[in-house]
């Protein structure tokens, strides 16, 4: 038997010490953003480090200002390329806990209507499953051939959902020692549960955080009210003016830079038959609810946003409180596309709000980030390679697909490191990334190793 075979074989044989190996890692609550889970992610961080030098990595979790950065090196394949594989161990906090069907750091295997079987647990498919694809692939490469077939550098990072504030410290002073030819990214999707994808744009993103403060303390809403401001709706009005009726973002400039997309790239997106409707639907709605005239694959792929994601000030708990607060607050974040410029749409939008703040009111600002938007080649060498190597797996030709979220060490590998990524994933649409209830299916873990096996074989070639 091949050699390659006899390591799908084994990765078929081993998938449920892999699965138990994962289940691991997934309840260890690696929650980056909040400071009560540090030392749950420099745990997270250790067991990684620990199970790579099982495997024969030199490994190590290595310090920053924030959370730790796992990197580990297997440079013993008598030839062919270096890749570099990259995955975040972090995951997004939990609330609201009790639309949770099951607790989100016990993962549970369920099968579903249809008798296939999904992962349940937060970090499943974003990105602990993920990530855990090319370890075990590494592992079943080990087994059977006792070395990898090509040379591998892995990077770990902790703090991917919190805007990565370490990682471009990190990746300038070790960049002699993370530089590859290619880096390979698993934290993206397939186009559906049969097709796989390679994504070659990812949408860049400016988190942004608006605090309006009104009186100088709480007040009576029946001594104060409507005499005094009311700083929630001085926010509600500010937020109602961001868009235009039609969909459109209403701050001044905020579209310089961004563009059409190129007609070869449209030529393949328009060749996906994306169904707008049936995207929809999958979720309740059936409206779309961006700029008129843009299909809803423009909307998450090639459009900027604005979103808010959060918005608090007042009274919120149980019962009833007749209170104008003295602050309200919401936390924004924009999707860039194109050439659009984090910075300046930073400094348009602080001062879009300003105008529309009274004058006896004061708005703050704190920044959460920003990274721009991002277009991979998509005819490179790895590339090619890749396909071939997807194709044999999952019987159809890869998807070239865009994304609609970002991931900001790709940019940072292409700036700092002069590396190009390749971005295949094995995630879902409706896989709940960031919400209650997060699963990855059991096709994608099993078929994700199986993936990057053929992938490394390929590369070697
Ligand atoms: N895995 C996602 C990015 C993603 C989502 C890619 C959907 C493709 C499709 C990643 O972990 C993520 O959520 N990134 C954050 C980045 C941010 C916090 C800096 C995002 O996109 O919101
Ligand atoms: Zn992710």
């Amino acid at each position: 038997m091949a050699i390659l075979d006899q390591v799908l074989q084994q990765i078929d044989d081993d998938l449920p010490q892999s699965l138990d190996r994962l289940f691991a890692l997934l309840r260890i609550e690696s929650i980056s953003t909040d400071p009560a889970y540090r030392e749950r992610c420099a745990a997270a961080a250790d067991w990684l480090a620990g199970e790579l030098t099982t495997l024969g990595f030199d490994a190590a979790a290595r310090p920053t200002p924030g959370h730790p950065m796992v990197v580990a090196h297997d440079q013993t394949a008598p030839a062919g390329p270096h890749v570099l594989f990259y995955g975040h161990y972090d995951v997004q906090p939990v609330d609201p806990l009790t639309e949770w069907n099951s607790p989100p750091f016990e993962p549970k295997i369920e099968t579903a209507a249809d008798g296939s079987k999904r992962i349940r647990a937060r970090g499943a498919a974003d990105d602990k499953g993920q990530l855990m694809t090319f370890v075990e692939a590494c592992r079943a490469w080990k087994a059977v051939a006792g070395k990898l077939p090509v040379n591998v550098s892995i990077l770990f990072e902790g703090e991917e959902e919190s805007g990565s504030p370490s990682l471009e410290p990190f990746l300038k002073a070790n960049a002699g020692e993370l530089r590859c030819d290619v880096a390979l990214v698993c934290d993206t999707g397939m186009w559906s549960r049969e097709r796989p994808a390679i994504t070659t744009m990812l949408r860049g993103l400016v988190g942004e955080e608006m605090t309006i403060t009104a009186a100088d303390r709480d007040l009576h809403s029946g001594g104060y009210g409507s005499a005094a401001r009311n700083p929630i709706h001085v926010l509600a009005d500010v937020i109602a003016a961001l868009h235009e009726k039609d969909g459109a973002i209403a701050i001044p400039g905020f579209y310089d830079g961004v563009g059409e997309i190129p007609a070869e790239v449209k030529a393949i997106w328009d060749s996906l038959d994306f169904d707008g409707a049936e995207f929809l639907g999958d979720i309740g709605l059936s409206i779309p609810a961006g700029e008129k005239g843009r299909s809803v694959l423009e909307m998450i792929w090639s459009r900027p946003t604005l979103e808010v994601n959060g918005i608090f000030g007042g009274y919120t708990g149980d019962g009833f409180k007749t209170v104008i607060a003295s602050k309200a607050s919401a936390k924004v974040s924009f999707r860039l596309v194109g050439d659009q410029d984090p910075d300046r749409l930073r400094d348009l939008f602080q001062d879009f709000v300003r105008k529309q703040v009274p004058a006896d009111c004061k708005v703050e600002f704190k920044s959460h980030g920003g990274s721009p938007a991002l277009r991979l080649p998509f005819d490179g060498p790895f590339l090619q390679k890749a396909r071939g190597a997807l194709a044999a797996e999952w019987g159809e030709d890869p998807a070239i697909v865009g994304a609609g979220g970002s991931i900001p060490v790709v940019g940072a590998f292409k700036r700092l490191l002069g590396m190009d990524s390749l971005m295949i994933g094995y995630g879902l649409d409706d896989d709940r990334i960031h919400s209650p209830n997060e699963k990855y299916e059991l096709s994608s873990f099993h078929g994700g190793i199986r993936s990057w096996a053929r992938v490394i074989a390929a590369f070697a070639e």
